[in-house]
């Protein structure tokens, strides 16, 4: 067993009824960067996922898992973000409509459970509308004042901060500390550029 107060993953995570052949999970890679942005993009019109720009995936692509076919067809992906020790967040995860209930979501999820405990992180949290998916891998419902780290790294500029209608979760301990915070230091002032401060490039 790992340090971490985490249940492990294998002693607690759904009925995970066996199923013939299926999905694989591997750590993303750049070139996957491409169908994660599709995929999840496709989700984030309804609010079902947060909206990432093409640039944010690749930049985090070490965050995410993704589940292919055993010929290696791409068939949806998760990301596990690590504020620190005392807590990640389970974020992106999604399986393409026609890949669905085959047990490829559960999987990715069990691996990024897994990342998590190898990481010594105490609490997986995220925010869900379909919280019913995650009690079959151990989270419970929890106050979302109790994750001030999400709430200073998302929600706070979330068009829907006063309208959410997502679920918090967590699975371990609630963290006592957090590492974000709303900004100390004011935005720092463009610097001005004089008129005439440019030197024209000559043109002929
Ligand atoms: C949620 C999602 C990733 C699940 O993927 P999946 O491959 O269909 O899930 P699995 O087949 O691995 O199911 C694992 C278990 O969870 C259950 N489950 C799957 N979807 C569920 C749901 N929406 N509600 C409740 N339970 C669900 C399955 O019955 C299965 O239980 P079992 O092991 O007892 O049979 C997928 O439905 C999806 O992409 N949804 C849209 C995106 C989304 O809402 N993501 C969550 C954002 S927080």
């Amino acid at each position: 067993m790992s340090n971490s107060s985490l249940m492990p993953v294998s002693e607690s995570t759904s009925s995970s009824r066996p199923r013939v052949g299926g999905a694989t999970v591997r750590k993303a890679k750049l070139p996957d960067a491409v169908n994660i942005f599709e995929l999840v993009n496709s989700l984030s019109g309804d609010g079902t996922l947060l909206r990432r720009s093409y640039a944010e995936i690749c930049e985090n692509v070490r965050d995410f898992t993704v589940a292919e076919s055993e010929s290696g067809v791409f068939l949806g992906c998760g990301a596990l973000h690590l504020y620190g020790p005392h807590l990640a967040e389970v974020r992106s995860i999604v399986v393409k409509p026609e890949a669905k209930g085959q047990g490829a979501g559960g999987r990715l999820l069990r691996a990024l459970l897994i990342e998590a405990e190898e990481h010594g992180v105490t609490c997986v949290s995220l925010f869900t509308r379909i919280p019913d998916f995650f009690f079959h891998f151990g989270f419970r419902v929890v106050d979302r004042t109790a994750l001030p780290d999400k709430i200073y790294k998302d929600c706070q500029t979330c068009p829907r901060l006063y309208a959410c209608d997502e679920v918090a979760m967590a699975r371990g301990p609630i963290p006592r500390i957090a590492v974000l915070g709303p900004s100390r230091f004011p935005q720092p002032e463009l610097v001005k550029l004089q008129a005439g401060s440019i030197v024209p490039t000559p043109t002929k």
